[in-house]
């Protein structure tokens, strides 16, 4: 019993990170595959930074509330479908986006 339960979780996690990936995909038209662009040649590379902080900037797009070069209103726009937990997916993923990784 305990078995088929670790295992669930395993395949929970394995589908939540494949959800992560595809939604990240949307973003890395902009940001890089790897986070390694600046969107628009604007933001600030993205890959490697701190989880807490993206969601917070997430968070704030997404309410519209944050506007740091002008061009807050694509991130709404990009943001506006995301849930909280999307959100501190995405932000965990990018955290761990290493931007001198080779395609
Ligand atoms: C159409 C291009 C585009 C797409 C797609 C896009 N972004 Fe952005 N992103 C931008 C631009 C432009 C900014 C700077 C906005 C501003 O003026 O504050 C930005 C800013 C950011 C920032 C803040 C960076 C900083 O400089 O502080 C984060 C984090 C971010 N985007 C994450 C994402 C995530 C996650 C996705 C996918 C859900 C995404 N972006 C999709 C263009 C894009």
């Amino acid at each position: 019993m305990k078995k088929y339960l670790l295992l669930l979780i395993i395949i929970g996690t394995i589908t939540s990170l494949a959800d992560t990936i595809e939604l990240y995909k949307k973003c890395a038209g902009c940001h890089g595959e790897n986070g390694e662009k600046q969107a628009l040649t604007k933001s600030k590379v993205i890959g490697g930074q701190e989880a807490n902080l993206t969601a917070k900037e997430l968070t704030a797009y997404r309410n519209g509330e944050l506007d740091q070069y002008g061009l807050g209103n694509i991130m709404k726009l990009q943001t506006s479908i995301l849930s909280d937990s999307d959100i501190e997916e995405l932000a965990e993923y990018i955290s761990k986006l290493d931007v001198n990784a080779s395609k």
